[in-house]
């Protein structure tokens, strides 16, 4: 995530609290069948590596991740007892994870332990939080994916019941859906989207992620799509190339996996001029403009819960009289007026600092 933004929204936050009210994040949410990439996807937006991914169904519970963002320590003041500036915490489970390794083997575990060895799903979600300095206050959630023939363990009805427990979730007005659809499928097949219509018929809040670009036969190509001329999307469709099972197996690290998404898009003759409007690190600044606008609809109410606040304080110092010495007595109103002067202004700039308006 761009610091700048994770700065912004963390001062809002703070300012929205101390003012009685609530900057509440929209939450994000994967939809799509099985194996399109939907853990891959997650995984390249928070920037670590930690889900389950592979071929076949491997996510089985919904996971509820919420990223936590924690001040960056103070080099100066760190100490030797507090090493880590990252880590996962279950709740579930009594322990810090620092070994972002043993958080996937303990969603693998906590998976079976719940939904069995045999391809069952469960409804019950696994809730991590993820505590880093390099993260905005964000809930994403990760699910199994929509399916029509059941297998192994799961129900006759499985189709149903995922169905379900995705509406769960995308329901919510205030979720952001990240429709994902393999390229290699044809779109007008994509459960995913024709789930995401139903609660969200104009698609204002869903963005269509194609992966697996680098998968399609020898000479066909996503270029329509992409472009917005198959299905309409207001957020459009953003092509990604995640990395392969043969990348998963060989451990490529995040930074190659990105590096050569970008070389395959500059490369491809398909994509070359649109290059620039595909990837993961375009997504993720697609995402940062949603949260950007969605904060952008929040700012009249916190404007009007500044101004009650600072007429309350006026009122306030007013009946303090016209006692002219700011003895012990005043000085807490004193204060207060400090207070909120600097959080007006530190209010102002940081609207005044950032572009809001998206075009
Ligand atoms: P999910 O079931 O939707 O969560 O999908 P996963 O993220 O688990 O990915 C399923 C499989 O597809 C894994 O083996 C991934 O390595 C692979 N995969 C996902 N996205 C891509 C992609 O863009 N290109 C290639 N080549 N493989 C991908
Ligand atoms: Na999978
Ligand atoms: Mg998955």
């Amino acid at each position: 995530m761009d610091s700048h933004l994770i700065k912004l929204v963390n001062k809002l936050q703070d300012t929205f609290s101390n003012l009685g009210g609530e900057l509440d994040m929209p939450q994000l949410v994967v939809v799509g069948s099985q194996s399109a990439g939907k853990s891959s996807v997650l995984e390249t937006i928070v920037g670590r590596d930690f889900l389950p991914r592979g071929q076949g169904i491997v996510t089985r519970r919904p996971l509820v991740l919420q990223l936590i963002h924690t001040p960056t320590p103070d080099s100066s003041a760190s100490t030797s007892s507090t090493p880590y500036t990252e880590w996962g915490q279950f709740l579930h489970l009594d322990k810090r994870f620092t070994d972002f390794d043993e958080i996937r083997k303990e969603i693998e575990a906590e998976t079976f332990r719940v939904a069995g060895q045999n391809k069952g799903i469960s409804k019950l979600p696994i809730h991590l939080r993820i505590y880093s300095p390099d993260v905005l206050d964000l809930t994403l959630v990760d699910l199994p994916g929509l399916t029509k023939i059941p297998v192994g363990d799961q129900p006759s009805d499985i189709e149903r019941q995922i169905r379900s427990l995705v509406l769960d979730y995308i329901s919510k007005p205030n979720c952001v859906i990240l429709s994902v659809s393999a390229a290699n499928v044809d779109l007008a097949n994509s459960e995913s989207l024709k789930l995401a219509r139903t609660v969200d018929p104009q698609g204002r809040r869903t963005i269509g992620v194609l992966t697996k670009l680098d998968l399609m036969d020898a000479g066909t190509n996503a270029l329509d799509v992409l472009t917005g001329r198959v299905y309409p999307l207001k957020l459009g469709f953003i092509g990604v190339v995640n990395r392969s099972q043969q990348d998963i197996n060989s451990n490529k690290s995040m930074k190659e996996a990105l590096d050569s998404e970008t070389e395959f898009f500059q490369m491809h003759p398909a994509y070359r001029n649109i290059a620039k409007k595909n990837g993961t690190r375009y997504l993720a600044k697609t995402l940062n403009q949603v949260l950007m606008n969605h904060i952008r609809d929040k700012l009249p109410d916190m404007k009007a819960r500044l101004n009650t606040l600072m007429g309350q304080t006026q009122q306030e110092l007013n009946s303090f009289g016209d006692s002219a010495s700011f003895g012990d007595t005043n000085s807490q109103g004193a204060l207060v007026l400090r207070l909120m002067t600097q959080f007006a202004r530190d209010f102002v700039s940081s609207i005044d600092g950032t572009s809001l308006d998206i075009s």
